[in-house]
């Protein structure tokens, strides 16, 4: 691991936050001693523990038998029969929160709406009649892919209702990326809409489902929500339009009653190779994580308004956005466009209009408010809010303590959440009434969760020692497999330490047990929050005719946490030049999205390579990241490549 200096960094950082008494006094984990009763009570009797917080959701059947494992495949409350959509909406329609707003959704140009958990029912329930009216069966696949609207929320609680599994694909992803995620799950119906509003401009996410889907010979028909009014090309027989067949629908459709079992979503997420890997979850286990982590970490009431700003096409929209939240009956606040249209302002004017009182986000998001300046957020009434989320990556102590100020007005706690796709729900947070909080660190490990820092060997390691981050027993959001691939499964992530869950990122537990994350241990970059894979990105730039080779690598950025730098050498007759620098970082949002564009591509004779012809990332790193290159270079093969690689740098 070559994160010596970041444990240093870390290490200077030694202020404590001790929970706000008043917050404490109402929260639903009030203290220390209590979090500990919890975590004592879990680790006793991990399944009477898990089956207590169970027993909170309806369940048509009960379970038989609380965990079944066989390292490394989990299946939780088996035998029970639930239904997730049915627990987030119906739940609640037959309380006094039936008229309750479930979603508060704001869309970009400033127009809004507001669903109560009455108004969700009957369009889910229409939109799941719709979908087994184009032929939707349990079990079938549902592409998704469509901008930040209601009918995003409502389309995957239907597919939870009638037991569809559905795979969202976020909006920012190219064609060619939907066009794979589309085959690997063999979809037989995709969602979406003629575009979506960003930064005043129109996404043409109907144009990228025509390209893609013309490759997707599972894709029976195309359901389209008209949202930004744009001419869309039209194929008859495939697409269909969501207002006419929901206007035609049937306002009741009986929650499914599904296996614990049953696969709720498929997410694809960027490994260390080129292919991004299905993550399945299923219901009954991801259903009570979910609940459970809002309610602890999130401290949700009735009374509160709750906005996360992440998008639904990444795991934090489907867990707390929609499920856990909702699981929970609370209010939610979607947002469709961009954080500064039309000003740099829309977050702190969203929490003020609705008066939001949890507000989610993640540190990359953070260290842009600060670069655009704290007047914004000074004009608005932050008065309501009384706790703030971090997710995604370290956040850095300088961006807490302005989040803490600016922000939380030094009185709201912050609960800085380590999870990953895999996990399904959040794994290492403070609670917010009883966990002192030091900015930097995720704190502990929820209840009922086995976690350590080891070192190649599976050893555990000492205080403020780095190495690896591992979970040693199975929780119930965890993933279930990789998609029709449950080698790849077992071969990612329960092989490096024997037993155990690799989670591939390193780490260090301190002298309080604090979990302080370090990041990555393999090749896989963490842009904005989002995982990438550099193997995809590369694929993506060896893909153009131009590029023999090509290395891509993450180096630090003050906002995005990391940024993409590729290493390319060219094909003999191409020469380096701006004008191909600028169409490589095309080529590779065409393949994969704009988000994964490389910051900057450099040209390179050759690239760094060991004797064995690996390529030396280590060394491409410290060039990209401006650092004096220290460590073995006694296995590259030749030296002369890496004198050059720094010469060509003005
Ligand atoms: C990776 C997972 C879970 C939703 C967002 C990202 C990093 C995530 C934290 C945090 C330090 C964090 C890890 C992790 N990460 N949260 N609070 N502190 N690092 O989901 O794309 O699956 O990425 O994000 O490296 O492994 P993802």
């Amino acid at each position: 691991m070559s994160s010596s200096d970041q444990i240093e960094s870390l290490l200077k950082e030694g202020r404590v936050f001790e929970p706000n008494p008043d917050f404490a006094a109402q929260a639903h984990v009030k203290s220390a001693a209590e979090r500990e009763e919890l975590t004592r009570a879990a680790r006793e009797d991990p399944e009477k523990f898990w089956a207590g917080i169970a027993g909170d959701l309806h369940w048509f059947e009960p379970w038989s038998e609380v965990l079944e494992w066989k390292v490394p495949f989990a299946k939780w409350f088996v035998g029970g029969k639930t239904n997730i959509a049915y627990n987030c909406i119906d739940r609640h329609c037959e309380s006094w929160r039936r008229n309750k707003a479930a979603i508060i959704w704001e869309g970009e140009p400033g127009d809004s709406r507001v669903l109560t958990f009455a108004d969700l029912q009957r369009e889910v329930s229409k939109c799941a009649n719709v979908l087994k009216g184009m032929g939707v069966e349990k079990g079938d696949r549902v592409g998704v892919y469509m901008p930040m609207i209601p009918e995003l929320a409502i389309t995957i609680l239907a597919c939870a209702r009638i037991g569809a599994t559905h795979s969202v694909v976020f909006g920012g992803f190219s064609s060619d990326a939907l066009r794979d995620r589309m085959n690997d799950a063999e979809a037989k119906v995709v969602v979406t809409a003629d575009g979506g509003f960003r930064r005043g401009g129109v996404v043409d996410l109907k144009v990228n489902v025509d390209k893609a889907i013309d490759e997707c010979p599972t894709v029976e028909s195309v359901l389209v929500v008209r949202r930004t009014d744009s001419k869309v090309a039209w194929k008859e027989g495939r697409d269909v339009w969501w207002h006419d067949r929901m206007a035609e629908a049937d306002d009741v459709c009986p929650a499914e009653p599904l296996d614990a079992e049953h696969p709720l979503f498929i997410l694809y997420t960027s490994g260390t190779t080129g292919k991004p890997k299905g993550v399945v979850h299923t219901t009954g286990g991801y259903m009570v994580h979910t609940y459970a982590t809002s309610r602890w970490v999130f401290d949700l009431k009735d009374e509160d308004t709750y906005f996360c700003s992440a998008d639904i096409g990444w795991v934090t929209g489907h867990s707390y956005l929609v499920y856990g939240i909702l699981a929970n009956g609370a209010t939610s606040v979607m947002y469709e466009g961009a954080p500064n249209y039309p000003e740099p302002d829309r977050f702190w004017q969203i929490i003020d209009k609705y008066g939001v009182s949890i507000f989610y986000t993640a540190p990359t998001a953070i260290r842009s408010f600060i670069k655009w300046g704290s007047e914004w957020p000074r004009k608005y009434r932050l008065d309501r809010l009384r706790l703030l989320g971090t997710v995604g990556e370290p956040i850095n102590p300088e961006a807490w303590m302005w989040y803490h100020r600016e922000i939380g007005h030094e009185r709201c706690p912050i609960v800085d959440t380590w999870w990953q796709t895999e996990t399904g729900g959040i794994l290492v947070t403070p609670f917010p009434g009883a966990t002192p909080t030091k900015p930097g660190s995720a704190t502990l490990p929820i209840p009922g969760l086995e976690m350590e820092v080891v070192d190649k060997d599976g050893n555990k390691v000492g205080a403020n020692q780095g190495g690896f981050l591992v979970i040693r027993r199975p929780w119930p959001g965890m993933m279930r497999t990789i998609y029709k691939d449950p080698e790849r499964f077992k071969q990612q992530y329960w092989s490096q330490v024997e037993g155990s869950y690799f989670t591939g990122d390193g780490a260090r537990q301190d002298e309080d047990g604090y979990f302080w994350i370090m990041g990555r241990v393999d090749d896989v970059m963490n842009v904005s929050g989002h995982r990438l894979g550099t193997m995809e990105v590369e694929s993506a730039l060896v893909g153009h005719e131009a590029v023999a080779e090509a290395a891509v690598v993450g180096r630090p950025d003050e906002v995005t946490g990391q940024a993409i730098e590729a290493f390319v050498s060219l094909e003999g007759h191409h020469q380096a030049s701006d004008e191909l620098a600028e169409e490589l970082r095309k080529h590779v949002a065409k393949e994969i999205g704009s988000f994964a564009k490389p910051a900057k591509i450099r040209f390179a004779d050759a690239l760094p390579k060991t004797r064995s012809g690996k390529i030396m990332r280590r060394l491409l790193r410290d060039i990209a990241s401006g650092k004096e290159t220290v460590g073995d270079t006694t296995t590259l093969e030749d030296l002369s490549v890496l004198a050059k690689l720094r010469d060509d740098e003005e």
